[in-house]
């Protein structure tokens, strides 16, 4: 039997490198997505890793009949839902836009999984939950704070709305999995992350400079309460990253109650400064990067990073790869993608 698994935004940055690892793994993903953020060619890209042409459904994920349809033509097991938007600064300029397609999108999917009694959803959630947080590393139980962004608050509310579902007594099991910042690309360098206009993440950022695609990267503050004053986060490889949602599939199967839900933080359980990320990535590429310290980036949290205890207990995962792992395959993926 086909373990059919639907990715939505399955073309995507973090969706792309779960439909290798879930191939790997010997599930068969299935991927919806708009291609509003993403590029079709990632299909081609994703066969030339794997081998295989996976079933792909191009369409919103708002759209009800379209979902409808592809839980009738496949006997689906479960559903990693990552189709979303995801820009904060936008998020604050396009507040509906944000509460559209990620509030009503997982609206729209958990229904249809209910509809079509498929039980397995994986959320992407993310630390931004946490806020500037209390104590660290931060655990699962450490306190929400309220959200600084729609983005922000978009997480925060589709883990309650699965809660909440949950808690009517359905027939549902999820799991939200908590991202820290997840950067680098696949080995290969085949696939990796697409930013659309000018990156606003550390890591393309970095990237696009050592590519000369950008003058400079601005450090944003060296006045924080850190060793070199430069902000603290959890960087993990999108491998380890997608690594940790087979796991978690895995898991909700072993799972014997029918109405379960869980958060997890997904991160290394290390935390680097935006310096040492530059370091590392100079050290690993040997490019010299052009940077200068600049102000503080409004909304930006001081320090964080995971503790990774229940990932590693619960869904039986750790991560393989390093800092500097990362900065190689996101420098490879970049080469790949300029042309140098
Ligand atoms: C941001 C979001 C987070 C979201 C994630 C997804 C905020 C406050 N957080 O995480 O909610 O889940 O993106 O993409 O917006 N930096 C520089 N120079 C740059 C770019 C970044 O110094 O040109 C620094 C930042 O100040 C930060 C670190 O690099 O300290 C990481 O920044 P970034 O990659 O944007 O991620 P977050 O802000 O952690």
């Amino acid at each position: 039997m086909e373990h059919n698994i639907l990715v939505t935004g399955g073309a995507g940055y973090i969706g792309s490198h779960v439909v290798v690892r879930l191939h790997e793994e010997g599930f068969n993903p299935i991927i919806l997505d708009d291609f509003s953020n993403s590029e079709k060619s990632v299909l081609d890209r994703l066969h030339k890793i794997t081998g295989k042409h996976f079933k792909s459904y191009e369409g919103d994920i708002l759209d009800t009949g379209l979902l409808e349809q592809i839980f009738s033509d496949n006997q689906i097991e479960g559903v990693i839902h990552f189709a979303a938007k995801k820009a904060v600064g936008e998020s604050v300029e396009k507040p509906l836009k944000y509460y559209k397609n990620n509030v009503s999108g997982l609206l729209t999917v958990i229904e249809a999984m209910l509809a079509g009694k498929v039980k397995n959803l994986v959320f992407s959630s993310s630390c931004t939950v946490y806020g500037e947080p209390d104590e660290l590393p931060v655990t699962e139980a450490s306190p929400e704070k309220p959200a600084n962004s729609p983005y922000g608050n978009t997480k925060q509310i589709g883990e309650e709305i699965i809660q909440d579902t949950v808690t009517s007594g359905v027939a549902l099991k999820s799991i939200a999995l908590r991202y820290f910042n997840p950067i680098g690309a696949h080995p290969s360098g085949e696939i990796g992350e697409l930013p659309l206009g000018i990156p606003s993440n550390l890591v393309p950022f970095i990237t696009q400079t050592a590519a000369g695609i950008r003058e400079k990267i601005t450090v944003f503050g060296n006045d924080y309460d850190t060793p070199d004053g430069t902000c603290i986060r959890d960087y993990i490889h999108v491998m380890d990253l997608a690594d940790a949602h087979v796991q978690c599939l895995k898991h909700l199967d072993n799972t014997e109650s029918d109405n379960h839900f869980d958060v997890v933080n997904v991160g290394t359980g290390k935390g680097n400064t935006v310096l040492e990320a530059i370091k590392a990535f100079e050290a690993v590429t040997q490019v010299k990067l052009n940077y200068e310290i600049g102000p503080r980036r409004a909304g930006d949290v001081e320090k964080i990073y995971a503790q990774v205890d229940k990932s590693r207990k619960l869904l039986d995962w750790s991560t393989k790869y390093s800092l500097s792992d990362s900065m190689r395959d996101a420098w490879n993926w970049q080469k790949r993608i300029s042309d140098l």
